[in-house]
């Protein structure tokens, strides 16, 4: 497969979630993945209505905020992600994404979320065809590509997810970012990269891991073969 840009135009992103950490120590935990070299924290919002959990509020992104200088990426997994943007980015988070099953036409809530000085994002559901959103990419900074049916840390990675990503890119072009998000570890990683991929979310891979900094390093060295030289 022919790479879609070199290492000098590309930007590679480790976006570790913070479902996955520990807790109870939440800023030593954000402090360790800071260290080990992530770009990105990613706060895993859910309502218990579009996913079958419920996590995180405006609160926890404030406190995270208050710790951490790092941009703060906020995945709505929730039913009415137009409520509750706002009080997202009031709170300090720098990039919201949403789900494409949710609003039929995301175009207004990406238009705010850039008015509010965020950056705005659709995302898809494993079963959900890249065709749908193509219309709105114009639109959006990121496109996340699910490789778990969203809800939960620690699922097995869904290869047929795989070509989504690659259609994406061809159809999105180099500026977007593409962000893949569910059983990202260092082998998965490398073939959603080979795909065009160059944002990762990582949960229990590097959160579980027990060494935090060589599972960053590892998850870095799968995301570069995204910039191998152009054919
Ligand atoms: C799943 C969440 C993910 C999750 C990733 O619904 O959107 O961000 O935290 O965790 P892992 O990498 O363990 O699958
Ligand atoms: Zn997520």
């Amino acid at each position: 497969m022919a790479a879609w840009w070199t290492a000098e135009d590309m930007r590679l992103i480790i976006a570790p979630s913070i479902l996955a950490c520990d807790l109870a120590h939440l800023a030593d935990s954000l402090r360790a993945a800071e260290e080990a070299g992530a770009d990105w924290h990613h706060v895993d919002v859910m309502d218990g209505h579009f996913v079958p959990n419920l996590t995180f509020g405006p609160d926890i992104v404030k406190a995270v905020r208050s710790v951490s200088a790092l941009p703060l990426d906020v995945h709505l997994m929730v039913e009415e992600p137009a409520q509750y943007a706002e009080p997202f980015i009031r709170a300090g988070a720098n990039v919201v994404t949403y789900h494409a099953e949710v609003l039929p036409d995301p175009i207004p809530l990406a238009r705010r979320i850039r008015a509010l000085g965020a950056r705005p994002g659709l995302v898809l559901k494993p079963k959900s065809p890249v065709s749908t959103i193509v219309p709105f990419l114009n639109e959006m900074d990121v496109v996340m590509i699910m490789t778990v049916e969203p809800g939960f840390t620690g699922q097995e990675f869904m290869p047929e997810c795989v070509e989504k990503v690659a259609e994406l890119r061809r159809r999105a072009g180099r500026d977007l970012d593409i962000e893949v998000d569910g059983g990202i570890n260092e082998q998965t990683v490398e073939l959603t990269a080979r795909a065009g991929a160059n944002v990762a979310v990582v949960g229990a891979s590097v959160y579980r891991s027990g060494d935090i900094r060589a599972a960053v390093a590892a998850i870095r060295k799968g995301l570069e073969h995204n910039y191998r030289a152009t054919d």
